[in-house]
């Protein structure tokens, strides 16, 4: 059986006149890797910022219902939907402190004092990001330190401090190089075991690897929605196929 995490129905969103996303009905599978693809333009950050209504602090009004675990978001305390629904940017956006202090954050804001707890969290969350053993010798180096992909992988840490079921990622990799890319995806592939995660990609490649499901966009809906395998070897749609094709070129 198929367990629904999260789900739009009819979910349309505008910035001011302009309608940018129409009628997206979509269903997001528990600890599934699910990969947005599309021409640029076509709406795919809008869409993942609505998942969690960061849309709306860019301007952008939601319309149509986004439904957590059957909870409608915006019927939840905006806190806890943010926590729940976590989003890692293309550009990593780390705190001008320590490697510790970046992971600590969270949990001191809402009222972890223990220092071996605090340690300890520090820990499970690089290991889980897959960046401990480069780090370990260095939690107190200024976090801006870190190359490009490690700091990648701490803002990924950071965002698991706060307790996320579901990781939205926006092109986390459109940085980085191929070694630094390689370690993202393994990770993603370690975290979806206790994560559902939802990231969109301009790399076919990376979501032929990775995604168990592939979304393809186009000007503000959703043309096609299915397994990876099907989508990128057998589309359903000539539009999608005609991106993958002019993709492959
Ligand atoms: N804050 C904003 N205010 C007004 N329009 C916006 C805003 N952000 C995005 N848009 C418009 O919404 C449309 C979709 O943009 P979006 O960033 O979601 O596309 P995208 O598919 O992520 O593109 P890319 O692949 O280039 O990142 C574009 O026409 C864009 O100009
Ligand atoms: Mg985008």
């Amino acid at each position: 059986m198929k367990e629904i995490i999260l789900k739009t129905e009819n979910l349309c969103v505008s910035y001011g006149k302009v309608n940018i996303l129409s009628n997206i009905d979509i269903s997001f599978e528990k600890n599934k890797i699910t990969a947005i693809i599309g021409p640029s333009g076509c709406g795919k950050s809008t869409f993942l910022k609505s998942l969690n209504r960061t849309v709306e602090e860019y301007g952008g009004k939601i319309s149509g219902k986004i439904a957590l675990d059957g909870t409608d978001i915006m019927d939840m305390p905006l806190t806890k939907v943010r926590n729940t629904i976590g989003m890692v940017f293309q550009t990593p956006v780390v705190f001008p402190f320590s490697i510790y202090k970046n992971l600590t954050y969270a949990p001191i804001y809402y009222g972890e004092k223990n220092k071996s707890k605090l340690d300890e969290t520090v820990v499970k969350y690089l290991k889980k990001a897959g960046l401990y053993e480069e780090v370990k010798d260095n939690l107190n180096m200024d976090a801006s330190r870190l190359s490009g992909g490690q700091q990648q992988r701490l803002v990924i840490a950071r965002c698991l401090t706060v307790n996320p079921e579901i990781i939205l990622l926006d092109e986390p990799c459109s940085a980085l190089d191929i070694k630094n890319t390689a370690h993202i995806e393994k990770m993603l592939l370690e975290l979806k075991n206790e994560y559902t995660i939802v990231i969109v990609t301009h790399n076919l490649a990376q979501a032929k690897r990775i995604a168990d499901t592939v979304i393809y966009m186009e000007s503000g809906s959703m043309v096609e929605e299915g397994p990876a395998d099907t989508v990128f070897s057998n589309p359903a749609d000539p539009r999608t196929k005609e991106y993958i094709d002019y993709m492959k070129n």
